[in-house]
């Protein structure tokens, strides 16, 4: 599935989808927002959940992606009851920097079965001017190293890196 919009968070949707299992039974997108990534994962997974706190997101999330309605999860990453080590892949965009982190990912990883993969994206603290000027600097190599038609989002597609490679040759 490609996304017709861009942000930047959607970029590293790509960096999610090349480190995840081949065919992971079970996933789960922690902080799921708009769903976009659920979306992608249901491509690759026998199963997805799209968890998020926030109710208007995830009912928005419902009305884009109706096939994926059961898919996505109003709860808290800390106390929505899923049951320990029962996914395949852990995947979180953004979202990290809404909890405390050392929590956050020792939770995840408490979700994750023995050998599974876990893959957080999560944003550089901005808190000085240079901070900004890097953040800005890395959204807009990332959105310029966007190829026109994105290659399929597969898992392990295989791509090599190129100079167009997201994030690699630029700040952030
Ligand atoms: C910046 S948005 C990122 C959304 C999406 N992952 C993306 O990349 O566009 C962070 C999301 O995390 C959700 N969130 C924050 N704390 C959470 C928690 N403890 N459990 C689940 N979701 C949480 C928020 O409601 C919000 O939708």
């Amino acid at each position: 599935m490609t996304p017709a919009r861009w942000n930047h968070n959607i970029h590293y949707h790509r960096v999610v989808l090349d480190a995840a299992p081949a065919r992971p039974a079970r996933a789960l997108d922690v902080g799921c927002g708009n769903g976009l990534l659920t979306a992608e994962l249901a491509g690759i997974a026998d199963e997805v959940v799209g968890l998020d706190t926030d109710p208007g997101t995830v009912g928005s999330a419902r009305e884009e992606f109706p096939a994926l309605r059961d898919a996505f999860v109003v709860g808290d990453l800390f106390d929505h009851p899923f049951a320990p080590a029962s996914f395949d892949l852990v995947a979180s965009v953004a979202t990290l920097h809404h909890v405390d982190a050392a929590r956050g990912l020792t939770r995840m990883a408490e979700l994750l079965r023995p050998g599974g993969t876990l893959v957080v994206v999560g944003p550089a603290r901005v808190e000085r001017l240079p901070d900004l000027a890097h953040s800005l600097a890395a959204a807009a190599c990332s959105r310029r190293a966007e190829p026109a038609t994105p290659p399929p989002r597969t898992a392990r597609s295989g791509t090599p890196p190129t100079s167009a490679d997201p994030g690699r040759p630029c700040p952030g």
